[in-house]
């Protein structure tokens, strides 16, 4: 990976400069833009130039439903204490506004970077200030807020590709396309660990393997910054994706051991590219709000990672430590305890009961003046932000080349497509049924078309973050896409075309009638009489049959689902399809979907089966060129398919046991596994220092193995390195991965495979259960595989040594020990924790005056 370094090293230098001179930088300005240039300013004196009030603005974030500063109709909350928008600046000086759920005022590009423009202008026009604002949105899979937009497939489907460059390439377009529109910050990449498919944002996660969420993660931190004039944020931090009933922002249990040998890497491997932000965890971790968390916002985020960028709250948090949490009896409790925990910019939502910005503004200036919060702590809030804002260049130039948005729109063409191709995972090909020979007359069936005659399926190749928050609506507008039907049928001898109903079930559907809730389908699926006597008909006419399964789109909580099943008209329609279809007609099954669906009865129905996940922009053209062999599928599943929601999560870098009686909770397609249209076979493997003597000196070897393509047809193939054996002190996982690499071999064609191997996914966390001590690669042997069940060789370790985290965990007795969120109080006043833990004294004091408050 070539520009791996050149990056690192350009990344490192603009942030090093940064915070050597604590004045910002003049990164390179980015085109002509319509505004007034000024001078890059000096960073501490502008924090000390402001007033409390004025500081307190800047730590607030406001999001907007319109780019208009005086609409005639004003459409900001009654509670918010201002009239209009342009008031967000002219009467309170806010230092930034969101649009959030991949959601702006208007989907059209232009209009969204005049309106960036305009309210940029007016806000520099009309606030006591000179300070532009930042903008945040959330491009997460693509810039998916525009109408035309690339969108790239889920991140679910950049896990199955294992193509570190190619995700790279695509981050990098992404965030041209989202520096383009005016904005100046994507809340990406979300690097929680995926592990709970019952949870509404499993298509959000990369994996369930630590490494390969790590280094996806960082790539994507880094990648995302391409553009000068666009921050990332890392999310959510920490341990937001597995709350202990698998819905959102419930709490999480979990051991020390695990948040540090699989949950906190992938966030501390993403920091390594020093993102401009970290958004919090909105759950509760072992009893704790994340955002009342000192620990985990400034022990360990700063004072262990070493992070100087900026820390937002996620969405009205600091207001749901009261309604979701119950945690802080009002929210001047709630806010006094995110703020000493370490949050530095408040994140404020559409409005409801939640306080709004001038509540939040006020409530910081009297938490200050009651010296409940120092002020050396807001200032240090406040001189990140500024410093962000700084390094961005926006104070050089504030607005954008309102031209360039329409240059970039929609293009990384072949970027996406490749990725949506590399993201196929072929699961299942009794016979070879696949490829198809391009001559069949196929009938093509499955959701989805809704009652207006909309095209649904459209929705469920992309999913959520696409043109609105839980996904696009069913009559557009739409990125730019191809869609499988026009795609099959263009590559195929015949095409009937049966669609079945998909009727997209928005978040609000129900409301009255047991609340917002979703279906466990996500989505409202039928089977109609209509639709299955064209199937009925179509069915012994056809050569083969494709039938599309899966879900509805979906997001955040409204996502969450207690079954893992298929809706029961699909299984209806399958079992139409069986019925009416002749026994030499193979049923293939294409699965569009951002978690794994259906059950081993379902699947047996069919004779091939294609997970093609939420391939985003170009999936109708990789779908249809993986059914027909022009592509040979090459993903591999980057999680492990259960076999009902009984056993999950069921991750494959689980301890043995998981079951000791008569219950088989294997998963019924492993992580890893994904076929081709050709065979791979290995032959012979090495390391090439098989014994390491000190793993803290020496933390990578490299296994060389042997690949063959023994078949017909040229393909991609992934080589993946696990440690499947090894004895240590504590508990082992079944297997992890320490490797990977992506090769392409022509038919008949040998070639050597070096994969590097990481001893860093090694470490575990010895002693007794505490998990307490420093992280170590334990000595002893480990035997390593190359694959599923391929050829084996040994590493030996001589020395336990650590390699990532050699202390014992921040926070102990003597190490930096703190109460959550009220931790600071009693000790030396100004926002720095000291080393000592809370005594009996301190606890008391704590209940007392929580109790008081309420
Ligand atoms: C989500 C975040 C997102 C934010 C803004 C929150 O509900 O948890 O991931 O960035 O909304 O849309
Ligand atoms: C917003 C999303 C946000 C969600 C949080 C929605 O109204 O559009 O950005 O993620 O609320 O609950």
């Amino acid at each position: 990976m070539a520009h791996d370094t050149t990056d690192d090293g350009m990344q490192a230098s603009r942030r090093t400069f940064l915070k050597a001179t604590g004045v910002a930088t003049a990164a390179a300005a980015t085109g002509a833009g319509v505004g007034t240039a000024a001078a890059q300013p000096d960073v501490d004196s502008l924090v000390g130039d402001l007033t409390l009030e004025q500081k307190a603005a800047q730590m607030t974030q406001v999001a907007i439903s319109s780019f208009e500063a005086e609409p005639e109709e004003s459409n900001v909350p009654d509670s918010f204490g201002v009239d209009t928008v342009g008031e967000y600046f002219s009467e309170l000086g806010v230092g930034s506004i969101l649009s959030g759920g991949a959601e702006p005022p208007s989907f059209d590009g232009e209009t969204v970077v005049q309106g960036i423009n305009a309210l940029q202008e007016y806000n520099l026009e009309n606030a006591d200030h000179d300070i532009p604002f930042l903008y945040g949105v959330d491009a997460t899979h693509g810039n998916g807020l525009l109408a035309g937009a690339t969108v790239f497939p889920q991140r679910l489907n950049m896990g199955a590709t294992r193509d570190l460059s190619l995700i790279e390439a695509a981050e990098r377009h992404t965030s041209d396309a989202t520096a383009s529109m005016g904005a100046h910050w994507t809340f990406a990449p979300t690097t929680d660990l995926q592990r709970d498919p019952r949870w509404g944002r499993f298509f959000e996660g990369i994996s369930e393997d630590p490494k390969l969420e790590a280094d996806v993660s960082r790539v994507r931190a880094r990648a995302l910054e391409d553009d000068d004039r666009l921050t990332a944020c890392v999310k959510h931090f920490a341990a937001y994706s597995i709350p202990n009933n698998g819905n959102d922002r419930a709490p999480a249990s979990t051991s020390l051991r695990d948040l540090r040998t699989n949950i906190l890497p992938p966030y501390r491997e993403a920091l390594k590219s020093e993102p401009g932000t970290v958004m919090v965890n909105s759950g509760s971790i072992n009893g704790v709000p994340a955002h009342a968390s000192h620990w985990l916002l400034t022990t360990l985020l700063r004072d262990t990672y070493g992070y100087e960028g900026m820390v937002i709250s996620d969405w009205d948090d600091l207001n749901r430590m009261i309604t979701n949490h119950d945690y802080a009896p009002d929210f001047e409790t709630a806010t006094e305890m995110a703020i000493n925990a370490g949050v530095d910019m408040y994140m404020i939502g559409n409005g409801g009961d939640a306080p709004g910005p001038v509540q939040f503004i006020d409530t910081v200036v009297s938490l200050v003046e009651d010296g409940a919060i120092p002020m050396e702590r807001i200032d240090e809030a406040v001189r990140r932000i500024l410093e962000l804002k700084a390094d961005l260049g926006l104070f050089e130039q504030p607005t954008v080349d309102e031209s360039r948005i329409e240059t970039v729109l929609g293009g990384a063409q072949e970027t996406a497509e490749t990725m949506a191709k590399e993201s196929m995972v072929l699961l299942k090909n009794t016979d070879d049924t696949l490829p198809l020979s391009g001559d069949e007359s196929v009938l093509l069936t499955g959701p989805g078309v809704d009652s207006n005659g909309n095209n649904t399926r459209a929705l469920m190749q992309h999913g959520g973050w696409t043109l609105g928050w839980q996904g696009a609506s069913a009559g557009g507008p739409f990125p730019r896409q191809n869609l499988l039907e026009a795609e099959l049928r263009a590559r195929v001898g015949s095409l009937t075309h049966v669609p079945t109903s998909y009727e997209n079930t928005t978040w609000w559907a129900g409301e009255g009638d047991g609340g917002n809730q979703q279906s466990d389908e996500n989505g409202n699926f039928d089977f109609t009489a209509e639709q299955r006597s064209r199937v009925e008909s179509a069915g012994p006419e056809s050569d083969v049959v494709v039938v599309v399964l899966g879900e509805g789109t979906h997001n955040e909580g409204f996502g969450d689902r207690d079954e893992l099943v298929l809706d029961e008209s699909q299984q209806a329609l399958l079992d139409t399809v069986v019925e009416s279809t002749d026994d030499s007609a193979p049923i293939i099954g294409v699965m569009l979907a951002g978690s794994p669906r259906g059950s081993p009865e379902t699947f047996s129905q069919l004779d091939a089966l294609l997970f093609a996940g939420q391939p985003g922009s170009d999936g109708g053209v990789a779908i249809a060129e993986t059914l027909v062999g022009e592509y040979n599928p090459s993903g591999k599943l980057p999680f492990s398919w259960p076999e009902n929601v009984g056993t999950t999560p069921v991750q494959y870098t689980r301890y043995d046991p998981t079951s000791t009686g008569g219950t088989d909770n294997t998963a019924i397609y492993e992580y890893g596994h994904g076929l081709s249209y050709t065979d791979f076979e290995y032959g012979s493997v090495s390391v090439t220092q098989p014994t390491v003597g000190n793993p803290a000196n020496q933390s990578e070897v490299t296994v060389s193995v042997e690949v063959t393509n023994t078949g017909r047809m040229a393909g991609e193939h992934i080589v993946e390195v696990f440690n499947t054996q090894s004895y240590g002190s504590v508990l082992q996982p079944r297997r992890r991965l320490l490797g990977y690499e992506r090769v392409s071999l022509g038919p008949g064609e040998l070639t050597t495979v070096d994969v590097t191997v990481d001893l860093t996914a090694l470490e575990v966390v010895p002693g007794d259960v505490l998990g307490l001590g420093p992280k170590v690669v334990e000595a002893g042997e480990y035997e390593l595989t190359v694959g599923q069940d391929g050829p084996t060789a040994t590493l030996t370790v001589q020395n336990t040594a650590s390699i990532t985290d050699p202390d014992p965990v921040p926070g102990l007795p003597d190490g930096s020990g703190s109460t959550p969120g009220r931790g600071n109080n009693g000790n030396n006043g100004n926002g720095n924790n000291t080393s000592r833990d809370p005594t009996m004294e301190d606890v008391v004091d704590l209940l007392d005056e929580v109790r008081g408050r309420s």
